[in-house]
């Protein structure tokens, strides 16, 4: 008998939690010292370092303007997992991930930093006996993403022989459509789509992806899933934090760039999309993009009525006194970034054609909650009208994304009683008490499959410019419109003016 064999799975709850091999990688993280590097990127090494998923040979090289050495740079690693990581570090698995980390000082654009990274990566190429693929992770304001990209072609670091190439680049892609094209244009002078890796965390969430296993691993769902049944689509990702200390990137983007362009957009691709015939990166992104074209873009005079921007005012966020968006430290007082939006767009195919697709965003609401709300067709005729039947409600599905993740179904019953009275109970299946592991951050997935080459949870260039092709116009009519925004106070469900965006019977859900 084999050992397999020898010890039956203890607990079935845990079947399918098993992680996938990797090829022997050295990851050069651009930008090792900033704020996303020591939040999410270094702590996602860890905690897959402390699940054994990192490939046995793995090499970390750390680059930044700040003047460390190997050793500093170990020190400020194992300092941001300490800080930042979702399980408490143990110190031999810490000490040992970052015990052969390399740091290689200095500017984005000097060519010398590019000499010493490939050096470096020689050299542990060397150590460990053979070519490490090799993936090099654009932590780094976008500014310097097409001058890292062209530095590493000018030094001969796009590819390499006996093993893969791969670059990872972080959100914004752009900030217009235009400024997308060139970024893509630029990278892919130096590298092919397939060793591009665009990141948008959410769909590194084990919620997000389980849109696509709720709807294609169910037959229940999809034959509903059409104009004919869903009255209007509800996409929510509220928070309830402020813009801490991120005014000068934050001022400069506002909701719409930040949230919309990307997750957002991302959330209703998932929903839309047609099954893919495999669930491949090209598969999968190819009914994505189709999703995004079918959205029509608005001419500027349509803006006014099917978008909503406000900003937050003072207010109370869990009972504590917050300032307004202007008084925020970094802030112009007469700033006009919207900090809320909400949109109303139609996805113009045959299956969805005619169903409101609500989307909105905000800083400040009155709870952090990221949910996706499809409510169906009311039933034709109701036959219990005579009993004084109340609260009626049209069914609603909820794909929770955070927090609580998980999905609830709105069912009408019958309240128990000799009369005839219904009301909304909930069906719901929830991810912490169905699965034994707690969900991994979204970096780590991301991380494994940027190094494993699978794209399928990243953006293809054609997708990241359809997302712009979107929200342009939108940009540019409020760039251009005068007057006040609307403002909402810090802690509420947001502005009043978002009600008017919603047709028929539909009313936002409560945040
Ligand atoms: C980021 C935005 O992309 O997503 C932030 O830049 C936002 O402003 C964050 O707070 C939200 O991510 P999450 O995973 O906390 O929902």
């Amino acid at each position: 008998m084999s050992t397999a064999e020898a010890r039956p799975d203890p607990n079935p709850l845990a079947e399918g939690l098993e992680r996938l091999p990797v090829h022997a990688t050295a990851l050069v993280i651009f930008g090792a010292t900033g704020d996303l590097a020591r939040r999410k990127l270094l702590p996602a090494l860890y905690n897959l370092a402390h699940e054994g998923a990192l490939p046995e040979r793995f090499g970390l090289v750390g680059n930044a303007r700040g003047d460390l050495s190997d050793a500093d740079f170990r020190d400020q690693a194992i300092a941001a997992v300490r800080e930042f990581s979702r399980r408490e570090p143990d110190e031999q698995v810490l000490a040992k991930l970052f015990e052969h980390a390399r740091y290689v000082p200095g500017s984005f654009d000097e060519g010398g930093v590019y000499e010493r990274l490939g050096e470096v990566l020689s050299e542990l190429d060397e150590v460990a006996g053979r070519p490490l693929s090799r993936c090099f992770y654009l932590s780094t304001a976008p500014g310097f993403f097409p001058v890292i990209v062209e530095t590493l072609g000018d030094h001969g670091l796009q590819d390499r022989e006996g093993g893969e190439v791969r670059v990872v680049i972080e959100k914004p892609f752009g900030t217009t459509l235009a400024e997308a094209r060139e970024l893509n244009e630029r990278v892919l002078a130096v590298f092919d789509e397939q060793q591009v890796f665009r990141i948008d965390h959410y769909l590194g969430k084990e919620t997000v992806q389980n849109v696509l296993a709720f709807r294609f691993a169910n037959g229940m769902f999809e034959p509903l899933w059409n104009r004919n049944y869903i009255d209007h689509v509800q996409i929510t990702a509220a928070e309830d934090i402020g813009i801490g200390s991120r005014a000068g990137y934050y001022d400069s983007s506002g909701a719409l760039r930040d949230l919309v362009q990307n997750h957002m957009l991302q959330l209703l691709t998932l929903l839309c999309m047609e099954p893919p015939i495999a669930f491949s990166a090209d598969a999968v992104r190819d009914e994505k993009v189709k999703v995004l074209r079918a959205i029509r873009a608005p001419a500027e005079e349509q803006v006014a009525e099917m978008s909503v921007r406000a900003q937050y005012a003072a207010g109370t966020v869990a009972g504590q006194d917050v300032p307004g968006y202007l008084a925020e430290e970094g802030v112009p007082g007469d700033s006009t970034t919207e900090t809320y939006a909400a949109l109303r767009l139609e996805v113009d195919n045959w299956r969805w054609a005619g169903v409101p697709m609500y989307l909105r965003t905000g800083k400040r609401l009155a709870r952090k909650v990221t949910e996706i709300a499809v409510t169906l067709k009311p039933v034709p005729h109701l036959a219990f009208d005579r009993e004084g039947s109340v609260g009626v409600r049209p069914n609603q599905l909820i794909l929770t994304m955070q927090p609580n993740e998980g999905v609830s179904l709105t069912l009408g019953a019958k309240i128990p009683g000799t009369r005839m009275r219904i009301r909304p109970v909930n069906m719901e299946f929830l991810y912490g008490t169905a699965f034994l592991s707690q969900s991994p951050e979204a970096y780590e997935r991301l991380i494994m499959d940027a190094m494993r080459g699978d794209a399928t949870l990243f953006t293809r260039n054609d997708e990241v410019e359809a997302q712009w092709r979107i929200c342009d116009p939108i940009e540019s009519a409020w760039a251009t419109a005068r007057g006040q925004l609307p403002l909402y106070a810090a802690g509420s469900q947001g502005p009043a003016e978002a009600e008017e965006l919603l047709a028929g019977d539909a009313t936002w859900r409560a945040i």
